[in-house]
């Protein structure tokens, strides 16, 4: 099972669009999804539930003790895709946690306990490097960051990088970078290929596929559906696929690895 939260504290970065269409895309492939809503804004509930969630996610850092992560799971209408939804409750999560210890592995613990398998667990963030992020992060072994092509922030990108790093220093040694992917890049203006270029030379946690600026990816949210069935032939359906490509192959990469390295 790999587990990937999907980070960026800056607002607007395409964290919500890579999660569900990333996580449909995967699904699309057979391999079997969880994508968890971690923000209290719950975009990506919106877009994907089915089903009236009630309080979601909030119930396992506020509710009662043994609430299970699995008890929380609804079906999507993409078959292979799942959700645990999130609701405007989740706004008072810090307020709900700050008597309590041990609040950074609440997630986690729960993560741990899930029985049923999946192959990816996604973490759609919220837009802070809060209480919230930093459960993401401690019970993930993987970070996907979004970044928005058309402004970008390198100090952020930065500042991002450091909450990891500070994160598997104190919470979780396991916790690395796997891909940064440029979104919403537009290839008409000079700007938009110049951040990809600066963010190649810097990192190379670059993901080679990028997702252009895609109408489509715009309208599937309010349509209530991935880019996967709303505009399967789309620009945007075809490279979240090719990213999806990408992290499988990260995979077979990975094995190949371990072999060669005994
Ligand atoms: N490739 C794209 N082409 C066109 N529009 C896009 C693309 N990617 C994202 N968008 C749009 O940009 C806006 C921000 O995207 P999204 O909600 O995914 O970002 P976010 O990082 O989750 O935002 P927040 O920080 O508020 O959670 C949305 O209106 C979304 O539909
Ligand atoms: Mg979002």
């Amino acid at each position: 099972m790999r587990t990937i939260a999907v980070i960026n504290q800056k607002g607007g970065s395409a964290k919500t669009t890579t999660s569900v269409c990333l996580g449909a895309t995967l699904a699309e492939r057979g391999k079997k999804v969880l994508l968890i809503d971690l923000d209290p804004q719950y975009s990506a509930t919106t877009w994907m539930a089915t089903h009236a969630v009630g309080r979601g996610v909030f119930d396992l850092f506020d509710g009662p003790q043994k609430t299970t992560l699995r008890s929380l799971i609804h079906p999507t209408a993409t078959p292979g895709f799942s959700l645990v939804g999130s609701s405007a409750w989740l706004v008072g999560v810090e307020k709900a946690l700050s008597k309590k210890s041990g609040v950074e592995t609440v997630l986690r613990e729960k993560l741990a306990d899930l029985d049923d398998p999946f192959d990816y667990v996604l973490i759609d963030c919220p837009p802070a490097l809060g209480v919230l992020t930093v459960n993401a992060l401690t019970a993930v072994r993987e970070v996907l960051v979004p970044v928005a092509c058309q402004v970008m922030s390198l100090q952020g990108l930065a500042q991002l990088i450091q909450t990891v790093e500070m994160v598997r220093e104190r919470l979780n040694p396991q916790v690395r970078i796997s891909g940064i992917v440029a979104c919403r890049l537009d290839n008409r203006t000079k700007h938009g290929p110049e951040i990809v270029g600066m963010l190649r030379t810097r990192f190379p946690e670059m993901m080679t596929t990028a997702i252009r600026e895609n109408i489509r990816l715009a309208e599937c949210p309010s349509m209530g559906e991935p880019i996967t069935s709303y505009a399967s032939g789309s620009s945007g359906a075809k490279e979240y696929r090719s990213l999806a490509l990408e992290l499988i192959n990260q995979e077979e990469r990975e094995s190949h690895e371990q072999i060669a390295n005994g």
